[in-house]
């Protein structure tokens, strides 16, 4: 079976802080399923840590402490290294030649549609200051990414499709110029609306460590039930527990349908049997916002405590973890050579191979 034909899936994440339950949500919870699966050849996580400086040039400190971070969360969430292959982007020179070949690939006007790069170069004032052509030009460096791995299945948020779609664009030109030599990616997204885009508690769009509306995988007990507790509003119209209510636009209930399955009722909540009669209740009339909520915490440590007992574990382990990231480097790096060994053979750049 040549990688053609090979069910490859990569995945990746800028080591910019730790992960909050819409990480967790919207796409750690599918990583560990995808490999529990059993459905595909390879499985890879890339920290893309060179993409992250590219908008955090001036605090390289904060990504490289954010490395061992993220891995804590992987680990803690489930995600086997033995069954995934985990590996940093700045470990594998091969994705920074494949960029610059597929710079000539992709036209300044092209780069400058992408419409999550357009709103990433608004919210970081680079439209003001004036915009570093590193940061311009990383969806080219995730076509690197994903084209070096041979990946043909790449599970994101919404928010990358625009990277996947240029992906998609570069693969298509390059083997059309030079020969058939890259893999087409397809990108899949949550099929599950409200785990696609899970609020801040505060009901802003995302959280946002800035905003300080985000709930971590590693935040304790008190944490949370205070984010719910001094956070999260629901219906401003439900004044007495009598008054019916809304249960859009109510973050309470946002975060129940991203959350909670029926079995969550039987263990916590047995007057409902789902969440649709628990929502029918308050639009009646006649539920409080104190219940709803006190459910929600319930959930959420049921989620976030073996998270944290396992987060524990690894960090009294912190060495594995670099014999992780070591391990999956190698392994990588075969792989990502690989791939411009090939690029550079059919772009002709094999000046020593036939001279003699
Ligand atoms: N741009 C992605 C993000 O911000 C991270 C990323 C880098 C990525 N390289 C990738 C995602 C390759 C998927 C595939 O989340």
């Amino acid at each position: 079976m040549n990688s053609k034909n090979k069910k490859i899936v990569l995945t990746g994440d800028r080591p910019t802080g730790r992960l909050h339950l819409g990480h967790y949500i919207g796409s750690l919870k599918r990583r560990v399923e995808l490999q529990n699966s059993g459905e595909f050849d390879e499985i890879n996580i890339l920290i893309a840590d060179d993409q992250a400086l590219t908008d955090n040039y001036d605090n390289p400190e904060k990504i490289r402490k954010n490395i061992i971070n993220i891995v804590l969360d992987y680990l803690s969430v489930g995600i086997n290294p033995e069954k995934v292959n985990i590996c940093i982007q700045s470990c594998l020179p091969a994705l920074h030649s494949l960029t610059f070949y597929y710079m000539n690939l992709v036209t300044t006007a092209r780069l400058s549609r992408n419409p999550t790069v357009k709103a990433e170069i608004q919210m970081r004032g680079f439209a003001n200051e004036g915009l570093p052509a590193g940061f311009f030009a990383y969806p080219v460096s995730q076509a690197a990414d994903i084209t070096a791995f041979n990946a043909n299945i790449i599970p994101v948020g919404e928010d990358q499709l625009p990277m996947i779609e240029q992906t998609r664009e570069i693969v298509e030109k390059f083997n059309k110029i030079y020969g058939e030599t890259l893999v087409m990616p397809v990108a899949v997204i949550p099929k599950n609306e409200s785990q696609r885009r899970l609020p801040g508690v505060d009901g802003k769009a995302k959280m946002s460590k800035s905003l300080g509306n985000c709930i971590y995988l590693s935040d304790d007990y008190e944490t949370v039930k205070n984010q719910v507790n001094g956070k999260m509003f629901t219906d401003p119209m439900h004044l007495k527990i009598s008054d019916p209510g809304h249960t859009e636009n109510n973050i309470v209930f946002a975060y129940l349908d991203a959350f909670c399955t029926d079995e969550y009722f039987a263990e916590y909540l047995p007057e409902y049997s789902n969440l649709e009669e628990m929502k029918e209740h308050y639009r009646r009339g006649g539920l409080g916002d104190g219940v709803c909520k006190k459910f929600l915490i319930k959930i959420l440590e049921e989620i976030l405590s073996p998270i944290r007992a396992e987060r524990k574990k690894w960090e009294s382990d912190i060495n594995t973890i670099y014999d992780i990231l070591a391990h999956g480097n190698s392994k990588a790096r075969k792989i990502t050579d690989e791939t411009l060994e090939k690029v550079k053979n059919a772009m002709q750049i094999n000046y020593f191979n036939n001279l003699y």
